[in-house]
């Protein structure tokens, strides 16, 4: 399976002056517990790591440090999200049929939810990870902030990545997208738009996205927990 890792931000929720991905965890770059669990995965064999070139030589030294056995390509990311992922399918082998796709920023992913994702898109044309929430969710009026709805609990999942898509369907959506000055946040969203079926894969609670400090002091704990588990 064909992995691309999206790691092309700059982190500005954080409060860091530099890619959020290359703040320490537990001794290690946030980038470098992505690439463990990649290289732990039994069905990943290739990584496109989209980046912002000014990162690369820290990468090189991060792939360096994990030992990567499997490839790891480093390619040019965008100002957006949405755009460093197209890129990052313009530099797929041509071979791939199938892609996976899972932020840098997500670091806690197990190489299982992994290995379920790539098993689950042999049989489907789109998946998610994805948790139901556990807050009441409310939509609200930009101007006013007043509420004006309470969706059902039971239909809401959060969306996390591993996202994983046929790469030609998903090419075509991305491509759409562009022409039509879409802007979304995941790519499921682009895959949704334009009419394709988006399955749930159950995702894991601890599978967070590093958004923030307090993110970092969250998964700090996390990891402490599965450490001390292996010893
Ligand atoms: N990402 C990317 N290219 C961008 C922006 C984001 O590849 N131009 C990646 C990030 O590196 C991250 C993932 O997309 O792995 C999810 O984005 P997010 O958590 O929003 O990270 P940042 O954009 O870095 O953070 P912020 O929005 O707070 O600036
Ligand atoms: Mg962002």
């Amino acid at each position: 399976m064909y992995l691309l890792i999206p790691a092309a931000g700059s982190g500005r929720r954080m409060g860091s002056d530099r890619n959020k991905l290359l703040l320490p965890l537990l001794g290690k770059p946030l980038l470098a517990w992505t690439l463990l669990a990649a290289r732990e995965s039994k069905s990943i064999r290739w990584v496109g790591l989209v980046g912002q070139p000014v990162d690369f030589p820290d990468f090189k030294e991060i792939i360096n440090a994990v030992g990567m056995s499997k490839m790891v390509h480093l390619i040019p990311g965008g100002s957006t999200r949405q755009e460093s992922v197209y890129l990052g399918l313009q530099n797929l082998p041509v071979v791939a049929e199938r892609v996976l796709i899972h932020d840098g920023a997500r670091c806690l992913v197990t190489p299982g939810l992994l290995d379920r994702c790539v098993e689950a898109i042999q049989t489907c044309p789109g998946l998610i990870a994805a948790i139901p929430v556990k807050d009441t969710i409310k939509i609200v009026d930009s101007t006013s902030h007043l509420v004006s709805q309470t969706p059902a609990r039971e239909n809401l999942w959060a969306a996390q990545t591993p996202q994983a898509f046929v790469v030609e369907e998903l090419m075509r959506c991305h491509t759409q997208g562009r022409a039509d000055n879409l802007e979304v946040t995941d790519d499921a969203a682009l895959f949704e738009h334009y009419g394709q079926p988006v399955k749930i894969v159950e995702g894991e609670e601890t599978n967070l996205k590093i958004t923030t400090p307090l993110d970092l002091a969250i998964a700090e704990f996390i990891l402490r927990q599965r450490l001390n588990k292996t010893l």
